[in-house]
Parts: C-alpha cells; structure tokens; sequence
C-alpha cells in the first residue's frame, strides 16, 4: 500500500483544506495517506513514504519561512526517487508551490507537474481538483513500482507549470 505524507503549513485554513482533500483522494485509492501540519511531520514518517506532497500559502512572493527550513531539514531524509507533489492557496501571485517544486526537484524527487494552487478559500469544485491530485500521486508512486529501472525524466529545472483553478474568492 502507497505510503503518502502530506505536510502542510495554512495560517487561515485554506492549505489545510487542500491538503486534507488530497488525503481523501490518496486513500480512496488504497494508499495511506495522512496530512500533518509541518511543525507535527516526523523524520520516520517522511523516509518512509513513497509520496510526499507540500504545501504552504503564499506570503510576500514567496513560502512562509518555516515551510522553507521543513524543505531544507529533509535533505537529511534521502528524499531522492520519492514521488513529490506542491500545492497552496494564494491571493494574486501564488509562488510558494512553484518554489516548493523547484526544492523538491533539487532534492532528486518525482515531482508531479502541474502544481496545484486554489486561490483563497477551496470550493468543492477546487477540492475535487485537490482530491485528484491524491489519486494522480498514488498513481505515479504505482507507475514508478511497476519499472524497475528509476531513470528519472533527466531534467532539472525546467519551469513548473501551474494548474490553476480560480474559482474561490474572498477567503478573508
Ligand atoms: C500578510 C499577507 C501577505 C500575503 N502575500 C501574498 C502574496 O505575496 N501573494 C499571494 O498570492 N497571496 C498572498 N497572500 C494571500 C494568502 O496567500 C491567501 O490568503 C491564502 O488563501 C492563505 O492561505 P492559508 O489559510 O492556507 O494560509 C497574503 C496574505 C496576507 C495576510
């Protein structure tokens, strides 16, 4: 069974509400999948996983500073291989997933392109897009236990595209 580990860090309940919703879609594909908030992720609980997906809510152009260490800290967890996936809620400019894309491929990972960005606070129809981005991320963890050889796609950092739903407003 696909072990998922979605880490989060939401200062008003938008990234929370994402990341509980890619949960629901994770393990409505048989996978194990739990969200925790960042400050609760442990080291075990990331080395173990197959999928780790991250997200945080966009301040000042950029991730909320903690979520920036979190990602610095799981060098120490070999990440490399594992499957990677970004999202967040934002307000107009939305790029702390892109960022959490761009570190995730730095540390070796899979990561699942497009990123995922709600903009304020998710409406069923977003929800429905994070619950299949769950689904989207067992099934690459499925696709990649399948071949034997782990190649990777050789590139490094090509730009991060973004799927982008803009149906929520006025999260505040
Ligand atoms: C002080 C402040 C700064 C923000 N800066 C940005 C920003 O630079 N770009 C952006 O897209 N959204 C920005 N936002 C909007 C938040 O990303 C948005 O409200 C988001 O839904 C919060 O999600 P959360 O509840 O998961 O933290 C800002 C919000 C606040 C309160």
């Amino acid at each position: 069974m696909p072990k998922v580990v979605v880490v989060y860090l939401s200062t008003s309940g938008n990234t929370k509400a994402m990341a509980d919703a890619i949960v629901d879609g994770a393990n409505s594909r048989n996978a194990d999948a739990k969200a925790v908030n960042f400050h609760e992720a442990k080291i075990e609980d990331i080395i173990a996983a197959d999928a780790i997906a991250i997200g945080s809510s966009t301040f000042h152009y950029k991730m909320l500073p903690p979520m920036e260490k979190f990602i610095e800290n799981l060098k120490k967890a070999n990440v490399a291989g594992k499957v990677g996936a970004a999202f967040g809620s934002y307000g107009w400019s939305g790029e702390a997933p892109v960022m959490i894309a761009e570190k995730m491929r730095e540390l070796g990972m899979n990561v699942i392109d497009p990123v995922l960005r709600i903009q304020y606070q998710p409406t069923e129809k977003d929800l429905d897009e994070c619950k299949r981005l769950g689904k989207d991320i067992v099934s690459k963890v499925k696709k990649i236990a399948e071949k034997p050889t782990r190649a990777g796609s050789g590139s490094k950092l090509e730009d991060a595209s973004v799927r982008e739903v803009k149906m929520g407003e006025g999260g505040h």
